[in-house]
C-alpha cells in the first residue's frame, strides 16, 4: 500500500503546480488543453454546427425571459387581448425551435464526445503495442487497463458534458445578461457584483478536485491491478487459502477509493450552497431595490419581473459551474495522464529509413554482447557466439544464468547494452523490426495462448493460412490427435491462456503455431521442461519436425533435446564458459559434464 501510494504522491506535483497559476480552465499556455484541441480538431465542423445551435438556444433562453415583460405590462395592465392570443403561440414557437436546436447540438456533441473517446482508446491501444517490454515490466497491467477504460471515460465526461455545458451556458449567460441590461442597467450592475463571488468556490476547490482525481485514478489503477492479478491467478489464491487476505486487501483499496470520492463529494456538495447563498444575497438586494423602483413608478412590474426571471435563469448556470468545474478538473487530470502515456517513447525503435532484412542465409553472430536490464547489474558479459545457417545450437546452464535473456535479444525485445548482434553481417538494430521478427519463430518458456479457437491460436498472425496448412502444422506438432478429440475440434475455444488444455497440449499448440509461421530461424525456450517422459517424447518429436531445415537456438534442461544439437554453449552467471559438441564437452569434464552427470543420475 505504502509503495503504491508513492507514485500517486509523485504525480500530484505536476498537476498541482500547474493549477497554482491556473486554478480554473485557461486556454492559453495549457499544453493539455492544446493537445485536447488537437484531438478535437477533426470534428471542428460538427463542433461549429453545434456551437451555432448553442448560440441559438442561448438566444431563445433570453427571449423566454424577455417575454415576461409584455405579458405583464401589455396584457395585464393594458388589457391587450390580441396579444394574449399571440404570446402563448409565440412561446410555443420559441420552445419548438429551441427544442430542435437543442436536439441538434446535444446529439452532435455527444457524437463528437464518443468519437474522440474511440479515437483516444484506439490511439492508446496502438501506442501500447509500440512500447517496449521494459515499459511493461515497470507498469502493472491493471494500471494500463485503468488508463484506457477509466481515464478515457473521465475525459469523455469532461468533454461531452462539462465543457459543452460550460459553452452552452456561456451563450445563455450572454443572452440573459443582454436582457437584464436592456431592462434595467442599474439593477444589472448591482446583480453583477455578486456574480464574481460565484467564482470563489471554483478557485478554492479547483485545485482540490484535480488532486483528488489524480489520487483516485492511481488507486483505481491499483485496484484494477489486484483484480486482474488475483482473477488470473485464482488457482494460487485458492491453493494457498489467501482469499481472506485478498478480500481484506481489496476492501482496503475500495475504502481508500471511497474516502477519496467522499472528499470529492464534500467539496462538490459544499460548492453548490455556497454559490446559492451568494446568489440569494444578491437576489434579496435586487428584490428590495427593484421593488422600490416599481413602487416609486420608475419602472414597470413587467420590466422588473422580466429582469428577475432573467436573473434567476442566469444564476442557474452560474451555480452549475462549481459542479462542472469538478468534472472538468477530473477530466483534465485524466487527460494529463493519457497524454503522459502517449508520450512514452519506446526504447526499441526502428532507425529512419531502415532496410528490410534479406532472407537469412548465413549466420547469426553475437559479437561481444553484454546486457543488463534497466537499472540492474549486467546479466550477460561479453558474449561471442555464432549460429550458422541450418545449425542447431543448444544453450544450457543453471537457472538464472541468462539463457532466456540471451534469446530475447535476437527478436530485439531488448537491445544489447554493448556489442552487437548481426544477422548475415547486418546489425539487427539497423533493419526493419518487422522484417527481423518475420524471420523468427518462437516457442517461449511460458506458453502464451489466447482465449480463442484452437484454429485461430495456431494460425495466429497468419490469417492467410488455409485449413490444410493448419492441420499439417497440428499434425507435425503431434497435436492433431488430441485436437480432433476435443468437443468442437479446431473450433474449440481454449479459455484464457489456454486453461482448458493440459500443459503439454498447450505447448504443442504453441509449437504448431511456430511451425505454421514457417520462419527460417527458430528460438525454443525449454519447451519440454514441464512435461512427463511420455508427452516429452511427443513434444520432442514435434520439435524435431520443427527444427528440420531450420536454424535453431534451443534452450533446454533436458538432454534429450540437446542430443540433436550440432553444438552446445554453456552459460554460467552470464558468461559463456564452454562451447563444443556433446562429446567434446563431456571429455572436457567441466560445467557441462557435471550438469550432464547430475541429470544422468536422475
Ligand atoms: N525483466 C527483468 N528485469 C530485471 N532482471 C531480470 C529480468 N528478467 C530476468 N532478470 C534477471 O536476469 C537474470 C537471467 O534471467 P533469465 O531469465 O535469462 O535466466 P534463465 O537462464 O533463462 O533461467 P531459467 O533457466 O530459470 O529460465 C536473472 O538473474 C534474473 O533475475
Ligand atoms: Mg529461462
Amino acid at each position: 500500500m505504502i509503495a503504491s501510494g508513492d507514485p500517486g504522491a509523485d504525480r500530484l506535483h505536476p498537476s498541482t503546480s500547474m493549477s497554482k497559476k491556473t486554478p480554473d480552465i485557461r486556454l492559453r499556455n495549457n499544453p493539455t488543453l492544446r493537445r485536447l484541441w488537437e484531438v478535437l480538431r477533426p470534428y471542428s465542423t460538427q463542433l461549429t454546427i453545434a456551437m451555432v445551435g448553442m448560440v441559438v438556444v442561448g438566444g431563445f433562453n433570453a427571449l423566454q425571459a424577455y417575454m415576461v415583460q409584455p405579458l405583464l405590462d401589455e396584457i395585464f395592465y393594458k388589457k391587450d387581448a390580441r396579444l394574449l392570443n399571440l404570446l402563448p403561440l409565440a412561446l410555443l414557437l420559441v420552445f419548438f425551435v429551441k427544442g430542435i436546436f437543442y436536439f441538434v447540438y446535444s446529439y452532435l456533441l455527444e457524437r463528437v464526445g464518443q468519437s474522440i473517446i474511440r479515437d483516444l482508446r484506439n490511439r492508446i491501444y496502438a501506442h501500447i503495442h509500440e512500447l517496449s517490454l521494459t515499459y511493461f515490466h515497470k507498469t502493472p497491467t491493471g494500471e494500463l487497463i485503468s488508463r484506457i477504460m477509466n481515464d478515457v471515460n473521465l475525459l469523455q465526461g469532461a468533454v461531452s458534458h462539462a465543457l459543452i455545458r460550460l459553452l452552452r451556458d456561456l451563450f445563455s449567460v450572454l443572452g440573459l445578461l443582454g436582457v437584464i441590461f436592456y431592462m434595467d442597467w442599474r439593477l444589472a450592475f448591482i446583480s453583477l457584483i455578486f456574480l464574481p463571488m460565484a467564482a470563489i468556490p471554483i478557485v478554492l476547490f479547483g485545485k482540490k478536485f484535480r488532486r483528488l482525481s489524480t489520487n483516485y485514478q492511481t488507486r483505481m489503477g491499483d485496484a484494477t491491478s489486484q483484480l486482474h492479478e488475483t482473477i488470473a491467478g485464482i488457482r494460487i489464491v485458492k491453493a494457498f487459502c489467501t482469499e481472506d487476505y485478498e478480500k481484506r486487501r481489496f476492501a482496503g483499496k475500495l475504502q481508500t477509493i471511497m474516502d477519496i470520492l467522499m472528499s470529492d463529494a464534500k467539496y462538490r456538495c459544499l460548492g453548490h450552497p455556497m454559490v446559492e447563498l451568494m446568489g440569494g444575497v444578491g437576489m434579496a438586494l435586487i428584490i428590495w431595490f427593484g421593488g422600490m423602483q416599481v413602487l416609486q413608478g420608475n419602472s414597470t412590474p413587467g420590466t422588473f419581473m422580466a429582469f428577475l426571471t432573467a436573473l434567476i435563469m442566469l444564476y442557474e448556470p452560474v451555480k452549475g459551474v462549481t459542479r462542472i468545474n469538478a468534472t472538468i478538473q477530473q477530466g483534465m487530470a485524466a487527460a494529463t495522464r493519457i497524454f503522459e502515456l502517449l508520450d512514452v517513447q519506446p526504447d526499441i525503435c526502428e532507425q529512419e529509413n531502415a532496410a528490410a532484412l534479406p532472407a537469412f542465409h548465413k549466420a547469426i553472430v553475437f559479437d561481444d554482447v553484454s546486457f543488463h536490464y534497466e537499472g540492474n547489474p549486467p546479466v550477460l558479459h561479453n558474449l561471442h557466439l555464432e549460429l550458422r545457417w541450418g545449425e542447431v545450437l543448444a544453450l544450457v546452464g543453471p537457472s538464472g544464468s541468462g539463457k532466456t535473456t540471451l534469446s530475447n535479444l535476437v527478436p530485439r525485445f531488448y537491445d544489447v547494452s554493448s556489442g552487437a548482434i548481426r544477422i548475415d553481417g547486418l546489425d539487427i538494430r539497423t533493419v526493419q523490426l518487422h522484417s527481423l521478427r518475420q524471420q523468427l519463430a518462437m516457442v517461449t518458456q511460458q506458453t502464451i495462448l489466447f482465449n480463442d479457437s484452437v484454429r485461430n491460436n495456431i494460425a495466429y498472425g497468419r490469417s492467410s493460412a488455409n485449413e490444410e496448412d493448419i492441420r499439417q502444422a497440428a499434425r507435425a506438432a503431434y497435436a492433431l490427435e488430441f485436437i480432433e478429440a476435443l468437443p468442437q475440434g479446431f473450433d474449440t475455444i481454449i479459455g484464457e491462456s489456454g486453461v482448458r488444455l493440459s500443459g503439454g497440449q498447450q505447448q504443442r499448440i504453441s509449437i504448431a503455431r511456430a511451425l505454421l509461421k514457417n520462419a527460417p530461424i527458430l528460438i525454443l525456450d525449454e519447451a519440454t521442461s514441464s512435461l512427463d517422459t511420455e508427452s516429452e517424447r511427443e513434444v520432442q518429436k514435434a520439435l524435431d519436425n520443427l527444427m528440420h531445415n531450420r536454424t535453431t537456438l534451443v534452450i533446454a534442461h533436458r538432454l534429450s533435446t540437446i542430443k540433436h544439437a550440432h553444438r552446445i554453449a554453456v552459460l554460467k552467471n552470464g558468461y559463456l564458459v564452454e562451447e563444443g559438441s556433446h562429446e567434446e564437452l563431456l571429455a572436457l569434464g567441466g560445467e557441462y559434464s557435471s550438469l550432464y552427470h547430475l541429470q544422468f543420475a536422475e
